[in-house]
């Protein structure tokens, strides 16, 4: 059986059912870690929100249990809220000390989130895309995904060509965040994201997605038309994805039948 890792060429959006969120994130972390083992200087895109908590807690656990070392990996995450410093507790950079930096072995030096209180966002979020293109490109890019269909934070009109750059966030993305924030008031209207052209060219992409309220942004990605008014729905032109998803974010997709016999229990297939 041949691995999903990364540098397999599949031309397909791979979709993967697991019976419960539980092993949709031990899968994923299991994709990732593989990746790191399969090349241990990988960059790898990552992505905030709380659909990945659990995720990184895994992979703290399996990187621990299974001596696998973040010691020369890079990161690039996708996004930050411009206005808020690093260490801000509302901040990305924050959320990634806490849920995953500060408890593996990686170089501090080597993980980069855009500077959401840069003096001048668009000369930042230009500078990020050129440090993503210096390192080479991401080689995995870790995805989730919004109820309206963004990824990163690349809302609803995107370009599918767009790279680095500032967004307005909608109103339905700033109340999903708001509770993070005192108030939809202090919920930021910006954020420096990297595009969803910086996204199509990483060598390849994991989505995840868990519970029932992604399953209709979840149905668009694999199964819609190609179009901008869904973000996501830009993946269908990468020829690496793997969407990893519980059986509520399932239940909006029409070709469940298929994707389950092709991947039993979420099993990579003889062809990958
Ligand atoms: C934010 C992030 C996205 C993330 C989305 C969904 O908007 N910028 O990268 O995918 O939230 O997050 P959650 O997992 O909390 O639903």
């Amino acid at each position: 059986m041949r691995t999903l890792g990364i540098g397999v060429e599949r031309n397909e959006v791979k979709v993967l059912i697991l019976d419960t969120a539980e092993a949709a994130i031990d899968r994923s972390a299991g994709i990732l870690l593989d990746a790191v083992r399969q090349k241990p200087t990988a960059v790898l895109g990552l992505a905030t929100g709380a659909t990945m908590l659990p995720l990184y807690d895994k992979l703290i656990a399996r990187h621990l249990a299974e001596g696998i070392s973040f010691a020369q990996v890079t990161t690039f995450n996708l996004d930050e809220y411009i206005g808020l410093a690093p260490d801000h507790v509302c901040a990305y950079h924050h959320y990634m000390r806490k849920a995953l930096f500060d408890r593996i072995d990686i170089d501090m030096r080597c993980t980069h989130l855009p500077r959401g209180d840069a003096p001048d966002p668009v000369a930042e979020a230009e500078a990020y895309e050129q440090r993503i293109a210096a390192a080479g490109g991401i080689d995995l890019q870790l995805l989730g995904i919004g109820r309206n269909g963004h990824i990163g934070f690349n809302e609803p009109t995107s370009s599918l060509a767009s790279r680095t750059r500032i967004k307005t966030l909608t109103d339905d993305t700033r109340r999903a965040n708001a509770p993070y924030f005192d108030s939809l008031d202090d919920t930021p209207r910006f954020a420096i994201t990297i595009g969803l052209g910086t996204i199509l060219a990483s060598k390849a992409c994991l989505m995840v997605a868990t519970g029932a309220a992604k399953a209709q942004a979840v149905a668009m990605m694999v199964e819609g038309s190609i179009s901008s008014a869904c973000p996501a729905t830009a993946l269908q032109m990468h020829p690496q994805v793997t969407v990893v998803l519980d059986r509520a974010a399932a239940t909006d997709l029409t070709l469940v039948n298929y994707y389950e016999h092709v991947h039993p229990k979420g099993a990579g297939s003889e062809y990958g």
